[in-house]
């Protein structure tokens, strides 16, 4: 091979290589835009379009909308449904508890809960009373349900006061039974966690 034919080649090589690195680089170049579209249109912050692929309003509705629940977990919820939709009725709202826990308000209360709510809800909110093992729906279970945050004094007024009347259950409205301040201490009592009597300790 002359000197000058083996210069042409390395030139050839040399333009051929050169060409793949272009192509290649071109390549990276759009991938890399590819990705920062998708990580874009992915962000979940972004406002839903009104079609959700993963879960239509078919699906909603047909699977796991308010229809398919049993009647009495629907009754269950439609007290808190109306809360979270539309408050407390006007009489309640705003209410607050204004007892503090000191030993005599929980004492108070825990009388009065052992007199109203324990044939029903238990000793220790855990639906378990002797008439509420019966009921249809069940008792709510007070130790877990006064934990909700959903769960504020204008909450528990209304849903003792007024009763399960509106939802069609058993829980009695007990306005007429128990005065706004009896109602106050039941509630310092179970949001004391329903602590036993020193007798039952
Ligand atoms: C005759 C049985 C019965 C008695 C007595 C009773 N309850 Fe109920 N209570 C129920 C039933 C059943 C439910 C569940 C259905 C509903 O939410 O209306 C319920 C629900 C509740 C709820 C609402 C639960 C929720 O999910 O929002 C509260 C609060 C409550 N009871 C507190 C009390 C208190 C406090 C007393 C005593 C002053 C009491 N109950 C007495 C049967 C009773």
């Amino acid at each position: 091979m002359s000197t000058e034919e083996a210069t042409m080649r390395m030139g050839t090589t040399a333009r051929v290589r050169a060409g793949f690195v272009s192509v290649v680089l071109a390549l990276i170049v759009i991938a890399a835009t590819g990705f920062v579209a998708l990580a874009q249109s992915s962000d979940r912050s972004a406002p839903r379009s009104w079609w959700d692929m993963w879960n239509p309003p078919w699906m909603q509705r047909d699977m796991w909308g308010r229809g398919q629940m049993d009647t009495d977990i629907r009754q269950r919820m439609s007290r808190h449904w109306t809360f979270m939709n539309q408050g407390a009725p006007t009489e309640y709202r705003g209410a607050l508890n204004p007892y503090s826990a000191d030993t005599e308000t929980i004492t108070e209360g825990r009388a009065l809960y052992q007199q109203n709510c324990v044939r029903c809800h238990g000793k220790e909110g855990l639906a378990d009373g002797e008439v509420g093992r019966a009921l249809n729906p069940s008792p709510a279970l007070l130790a877990y349900l006064i934990q909700m945050p959903m769960v504020v004094d204008e909450y528990l007024l209304w849903a003792v006061s007024d009763g399960g009347t509106a939802f069609g259950t058993a829980m009695p409205a007990f306005k007429d039974t128990l005065t706004e301040d009896q109602i106050w201490k039941i509630v310092t009592f179970m949001r004391s966690g329903f602590p036993p009597g020193i007798m039952e300790q």
